[in-house]
């Protein structure tokens, strides 16, 4: 089965709600109806932005879909300053970014954390993005496959075979984010199968078949179309170039550069 490519722009903390309004209407204006045919269009604004562009979104009719950077895994409670899954599924949010390497580097989270992320989206009819890469120093020493492959199982932990498809793996090798340096499509890919690998392992071929593994990493019109040409990759998860409406559409539209 083909797995629809999967385009999702992580603006990180960066636009707040006018400026966000004005990027999705930019955006939208480069794309028509067959590339929203051909990729999931996905943008992944601040919180502060959701609303604003969930209403955009459902006036318009447009045909995006949105995400969510963060979470907490708890539903409701006294946890002051967070997000909870419920909040963010009433906003009509798709996606939750889970264990993004700033979410783990900078403020600390673990993979138990990231897991249970991970299944209080999945428990409350979202999707998560689950991201999984490896640092510099961790490849140089060789253990690339050994982090990412333990990312991954234990983010899903617990995950049942139904709940599998819903979920989408981001491979970002932390050296490629924000730096400019991409992983050559031949390493990207490979991890990428790497990656499924381990979803065969845990869910089954079929099911591994069917999950949508992205590559992120300094991912830009220049590189996109051959990234997006190899066997395992299935989309991938933007960041500085998803703030720019021309440079976000171009990589929409790899196909056609
Ligand atoms: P970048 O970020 O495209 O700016 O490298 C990717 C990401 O962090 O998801």
């Amino acid at each position: 089965m083909a797995r629809t490519p999967l385009m999702a722009g992580n603006w990180k903390m960066h636009k707040d709600h006018l400026e966000a309004i004005q990027l999705v209407q930019q955006l939208v204006y480069h794309l028509d109806a067959d590339d929203y045919q051909r990729t999931e269009i996905v943008v992944i604004p601040p919180f502060t932005a959701l609303r604003s562009i969930q209403t955009l979104i459902d006036g318009d009719r447009l045909d995006i879909g949105l995400g969510a950077q963060n979470c907490h895994y708890e539903a409701a409670g006294a946890y002051t300053g967070e997000i909870s899954p419920p909040m963010l599924a009433k906003l009509a949010v798709r996606y939750v970014v889970c264990g993004h390497s700033e979410r783990r580097h900078v403020f600390g989270e673990d993979n138990e954390t990231v897991n249970r992320k991970v299944r209080a989206v999945l428990a409350h009819g979202m999707r998560p993005i689950l991201c999984v890469g490896e640092t510099d120093e961790q490849r140089e020493a060789g253990d690339a496959e050994r982090i990412v492959g333990d990312q991954l199982q234990a983010g899903l932990e617990g995950v049942d075979d139904a709940q599998a498809t819903e979920v989408v793996i981001a491979y970002e090798p932390v050296w490629a984010i924000g730096t400019g340096k991409t992983a050559t499509p031949t390493d990207a890919n490979d991890m990428c199968a790497f990656v499924r690998g381990g979803l065969a392992e845990r869910f089954g071929e079929d099911v591994a078949q069917q999950i949508r593994v992205q590559y992120g990493g300094s991912v830009k019109p220049g590189n996109v179309a051959e990234l997006m040409g190899r066997s395992d990759i299935d989309g991938a998860l933007v960041g500085g170039a998803s703030l720019t409406a021309d440079d976000f559409a171009a990589i929409c539209r790899y196909h056609r550069l």
